[in-house]
């Protein structure tokens, strides 16, 4: 089984309209709602904006459903100038932009206990997700993802993210369902559309394109779930049962 979460339920609706056999059951909470995509058995979730609601649903959705991959999908903003609105960004990696004890010597970002930075996405599911975006004709950028629990508004510290871990794309979810899926050795993915420039603009930008551009995710994704069914060698991944 393969489980999608999203943190908002425009991130997730698009994809609940498509479950066959949908049966949902609320655990802390969260809707978890398992079905068919396709041939493909998933589970579905809107998990809440932030860090601790998408670890607590990625840890739930590996201990109640067995899941096994991760993908995250949603909106982001932009912390490069190669995507621009509506463009989709993919994970080969994530951090955690607010995670520092560089006061203590360590590095910006490391992750205590696992001392690691940057988290890496599960290969053969970066290049199954860019193939699907591509597929669809848009504009898809493969690079980190940073993740922390504050909305980017402001252009110092969207500089700052991207000089610091040469980060392409900014959320609230992604990077704590990365540390969830690494210390489970459960493969993830993240899938983001680009909602806004992270910067002086994001309200409004993403007040403006919320919808639309989740929208997109939502059509990627299931894009992607139908890639991973297709793929040989996935079959333990995507399989039918
Ligand atoms: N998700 C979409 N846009 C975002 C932003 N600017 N900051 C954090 N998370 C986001």
């Amino acid at each position: 089984m393969i489980g999608v979460i999203g943190a908002m339920k425009v991130e997730i609706e698009g994809l609940k309209a498509m479950l066959a056999d949908p049966v949902t059951e609320t655990i802390s909470g969260i809707d978890f709602t398992s079905g068919r995509l396709g041939k493909v058995p998933v589970v579905l979730a809107v998990c809440g904006v932030g860090k601790v609601f998408a670890a607590l649903c990625a840890q739930t959705m590996i201990l109640r459903y067995q899941v096994s991959a991760l993908i995250n999908t949603g909106v982001a903003g932009t912390l490069c100038r190669e995507l621009g609105i509506g463009d989709v960004a993919v994970s080969s990696d994530v951090v955690q932009h607010d995670m520092d004890t560089a006061t203590l010597g360590d590095n910006v970002g490391m992750i205590s206990g696992l001392n690691l930075v940057h988290l890496p996405a599960d290969p053969a599911l970066v290049r199954l997700a860019e193939a699907a975006v591509r597929s669809k004709g848009i504009r898809c950028l493969v690079g980190t993802i940073a993740t922390g629990d504050q909305f980017l508004c402001d252009a110092g510290r969207k500089q700052w993210i991207h000089n610091t871990f040469h980060a392409i794309a900014g959320e609230m979810e992604g990077g704590s369902i990365g540390q969830v899926c690494y210390v489970n050795r459960v493969p993830f993915v993240i899938l983001r559309a680009i909602s806004d420039d992270a910067d002086g603009h994001a309200p409004e930008n993403f007040a403006a394109f919320v919808e639309q551009t989740a929208r997109t995710s939502v059509e990627m994704t299931a894009a992607l779930v139908k890639g991973m069914s297709d793929e040989q060698g996935m079959g333990e991944i995507a399989s039918e049962d």
